[in-house]
């Protein structure tokens, strides 16, 4: 299964009014956690946070990205017209924006240097589900990414975490899974 069918299966599961995802991209996966989550609640409070335009080069290498950069004026105009949510948009590097926020569902997919989610982690603990991108393990030939650099790995395996196994593979070599812990 595709790692975008699982968060929405964990949706289902935990119900959220309210969630926070870092790494909100182009929008799409937050409209589909929000129509998601308005099944069980009319009024979800979500909050996304990414670099939008102070993306760069320097951005990219250092958090190993890989897709292309979204306006923040875009994204929000496209969360206001696809969802009725109240939405707010933080733009900025996490390291820097990212201060400690409670919620019912927190998904981390903003930058995926070990430094960066491992902050972010930190901020979201006391979320009640934090689901992390970023899990690696090895495809058929045994590559993965250096997990020593990048991904959730070295985080989750202090924590008591669930692994859920996806069908998506990575650029280079290796699978790419999600994580789940539950909050402190
Ligand atoms: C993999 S994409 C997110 C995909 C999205 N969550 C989804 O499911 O479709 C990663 C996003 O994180 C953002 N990003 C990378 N490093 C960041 C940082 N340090 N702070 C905030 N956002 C960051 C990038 O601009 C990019 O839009």
């Amino acid at each position: 299964m595709s790692r975008y069918q699982s968060i929405l299966d964990l949706i289902e599961v935990f119900k959220p009014q309210s969630i926070v995802e870092t790494g909100v991209w182009n929008g799409q996966n937050a409209v589909r956690m929000i129509n998601a989550a308005q099944k069980y609640n009319q009024n979800i409070f979500y909050c996304g946070y990414d670099l939008f335009e102070n993306a760069s080069q320097d951005t990219d290498e250092k958090e190993f990205n890989v897709k292309k950069h979204f306006s923040y004026g875009d994204v929000m105009d496209y969360l206001r017209n696809e969802t009725n949510a109240q939405v707010s948009l933080i733009r900025g590097d996490t390291n820097e924006t990212l201060k400690p926020i409670v919620a019912d569902f927190a998904f981390i997919d903003g930058g995926h240097s070990l430094e960066t989610i491992r902050h972010d982690y930190e901020q979201l603990k006391r979320c009640s589900v934090i689901v992390f991108d970023d899990y690696y393990t090895p495809d058929e030939d045994g590559l993965m990414p250096d997990i020593s650099k990048i991904g959730c790995n070295r985080i989750v395996e202090n924590l008591p975490h669930a692994i859920i196994e996806s069908e998506d593979w990575v650029s280079g070599g290796g699978r790419v899974n999600l994580a789940v812990v539950f909050g402190t």
